[in-house]
């Protein structure tokens, strides 16, 4: 082992298969620039990334893309990661899953589903993920998912366009036999980042959500556990992201390029590894991108004498990278930020902007 002083070892890791995908949704947290598929990992090296993995002390494995069930291999990856200890989740749209290859993923021993909804009826549901006849493919698929026993999480991605759908998409959640729901105001990465105007939710339905969540959490107690990530463009403090840089999760993308979160790659000054040249481990512990934003050295002022900067260790470095132009600098989601008001102006502007069109995702 290769562990050093001081730095955790990481308990989660996000394995991007492939940024290949049925659906094309706007608030893909892909990269605009995608990677090819020729480009993926193989069977092989997937195998050997996840026992690196679990040899770390990795826990939980997140199996997503793009569509991960775009993998041929998918039922032999899950396979192989079972066999190196992990616990899997698979990350889905449903689309390209059967009834017979979810019994093969079950007999490889798949341990969860994430299934992502774009909308609670057909009309919503196929225009934001610009995908016709998704939305039945998907209800059909919930059904298998449950049949065959899987435990199941409903990821709701909530922004401007849908948000009037929450509480039914709630009940759906309920109806499905879903044990958690996550309910996610669209975060501004990736391709949600050209979409900030078609998505941006108004603060009234930030706020509104809030209400929702907070009274189904009571009403629902015991029979649905929900997850919820606020607006946080409409925030005052922001989230502790990915659970602080480089200290519990790492994401993997198609090609083995080792990132500390899915937006590193927006922040130009970081290079990263690959699991083809370097060892997990060594990228983990030693790789100048993990160490670039951990513990507080690097910190600026408002945050460097802040007493909340072990509770959100300054809040998301893309975010401070996109908006204040300085990965190092305070997120301007908090009030302390000098482009606080700047994020606020850039909030209240998109979310009344009624002439913005979808820019849908595009394929590699
Ligand atoms: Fe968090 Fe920095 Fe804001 Fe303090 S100043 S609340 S540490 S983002
Ligand atoms: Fe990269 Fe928040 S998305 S640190």
């Amino acid at each position: 082992m290769n562990a050093v002083a001081n730095i955790p070892a990481p308990i989660a890791m996000l394995a991007e298969l492939t940024y290949r995908c049925p659906l094309s949704c706007p608030y893909c947290s892909n990269p605009v620039e995608m990677a090819k598929k020729d480009s993926e990992l193989d069977t092989e090296v997937w195998a050997d990334v996840f026992t690196q993995a679990a040899a770390m002390g990795v826990l939980q494995l997140h199996l997503s893309g793009g569509e991960p069930a775009s993998r041929r291999d998918l039922v032999a990856l899950v396979r192989a990661a079972r066999e190196a200890g992990l616990y899997t989740n698979l990350i889905t749209s449903a689309i390209g899953l059967t009834q017979r290859r979810l019994a093969e993923l079950d007999a490889a021993g798949l341990d969860h589903i994430q299934l992502s909804l774009q909308g609670t009826d057909a009309d919503m549901a196929d225009r934001i993920g610009g995908y016709k006849g998704g939305f039945d493919r998907k209800m059909q698929a919930a059904e298998w998912i449950v049949e065959a026993g899987f435990p199941l999480t409903l990821n709701a991605v909530v922004h401007r366009q849908n948000l009037h759908q929450l509480p039914q998409a709630i009940e759906m959640a309920v109806t499905m036999k879903a044990r958690r729901m996550e309910v996610a105001i669209v975060q501004f990465h990736g391709w949600a980042m050209l979409n900030r105007d078609a998505l941006m939710p108004t603060r009234e339905q930030a706020e509104e959500a809030s209400r929702i969540v907070a009274e189904a959490r009571v009403r629902l107690k015991g029979v649905l556990v929900i997850d919820y990530v606020p607006a946080d463009y409409h925030s005052e403090y922001p989230k502790r992201c990915m659970g602080g840089w480089g200290t519990t999760g790492l994401n993997v993308t198609p090609d083995g390029t080792v990132l500390p979160c899915h937006a590193a790659q927006s922040i130009p000054s970081l290079e990263f590894d690959n699991v083809r040249d370097k060892s997990l481990s060594d990228i983990w512990y030693q790789g100048d991108a993990f160490n670039a934003y951990r513990g507080e050295d690097w910190m600026q002022e408002p945050c460097k004498s802040c007493d909340r900067r072990k509770l959100d260790f300054g809040g998301c470095r893309c975010q401070a990278m996109a908006i204040a132009g300085d990965a190092a600098a305070t997120d301007p989601v908090c009030v302390k930020s000098p482009v606080h008001a700047k994020m606020a102006k850039l909030a209240a502007d998109f979310s009344q902007d009624d002439s913005a069109e979808l820019v849908y995702r595009k394929s590699p």
